[in-house]
């Protein structure tokens, strides 16, 4: 990363471990990452990268070490506290409301008190508006808007999982493989997807996928037990020997098929 000497960092891992009973999940781990700035994390089953991500959240809590993020100390932080000071991480399957519409579960994500709910029935803000319009684009739905989401085929549904993200206008977003189950020509679409969203927001993208990671053209860090293994060009890490033996002798790649 060509980072500018002056830029502090958005968000800094400052020597996390994170432990189960003696287990060390994450161990030592140091990360950090410039505003607008895109990071891929990979690694094989069982490296930590989810458990990097919830640590970030707030959902587990480092053992040792601390999560800063714009300068502050942000790991003893209840998880609303984070997603307030702007971290948003991909919602689960239930995070998408099968029963509304494309546009209302935008909407709902958008809207910074999830609470008002009424927001949707209500008179709506004109830059509420805009800004699902914008999203809507660029998750490629706006001609599906109306349609109940439940109708959504798998990955234009991972789409609306991304969308919702973006909505939220946080300043790091969270994806945690994004591409899963997705066909080349999506996951193509989902890596132009990032590239773009870069910028606006920094992104922490997680996956397995070797091509879909090329697409994405960002630095990339190799997990490994919990620690950092190598960082580099994705070309870099598809040379890197170290990198080759923790995925049992095989290319990234082959993970990628187990998962597929
Ligand atoms: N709550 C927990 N209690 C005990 N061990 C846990 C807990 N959560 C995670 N672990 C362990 O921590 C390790 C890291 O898990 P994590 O889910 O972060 O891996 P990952 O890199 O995301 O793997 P995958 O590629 O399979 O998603 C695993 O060995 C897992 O079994
Ligand atoms: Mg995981």
């Amino acid at each position: 990363m060509t980072a500018i000497a002056s830029a502090a960092p958005l968000l800094e891992v400052d020597h996390v471990t994170v432990s189960y009973d003696g287990f060390k999940a994450l161990n030592d781990l140091y990360f950090s990452m410039l505003p607008g700035s895109v990071h891929v994390l990979i690694g094989p089953n069982g490296a930590g990268k989810s458990t990097l991500l919830d640590t970030i959240i707030g959902r587990v809590r480092p053992t040792e070490g601390r999560i800063v993020f714009k300068g502050e100390d942000i790991s003893a932080l209840p998880e609303f506290r984070i997603v307030q000071r702007g971290i948003c991480r991909k919602f689960q399957t239930p995070g998408v409301l099968d029963e509304l519409s494309v546009e209302a579960n935008i909407l709902v994500a958008a809207t910074r008190d999830r609470r008002s709910w009424r927001s949707f029935t209500m008179t709506r803000s004109a830059a509420e508006r805009e800004r699902v319009e914008e999203v809507l684009t660029m998750i490629g739905l706006i001609a599906k808007r109306k349609l109940p989401a439940a109708q959504l085929a798998h990955g234009e549904r991972q789409w609306l999982e991304i969308g919702m993200v973006v909505a939220s206008d946080a300043d790091l977003l969270l994806l945690d493989e994004p591409a899963a189950g997705m066909t080349n020509r999506e996951a193509g679409a989902t890596a132009q997807l990032i590239r773009q969203l870069a910028g606006r927001h920094a992104l922490i993208v997680i996956d397995h996928d070797m091509d879909f990671v090329e697409q994405i053209a960002a630095p990339v860090s190799v997990l490994h037990m919990g620690s950092m293994l190598a960082q580099g060009t994705v070309e870099e890490m598809r040379r890197d020997p170290q990198v080759a033996a923790v995925y049992l002798g095989k290319a990234p790649k082959g993970a990628a098929d187990a998962h597929a």
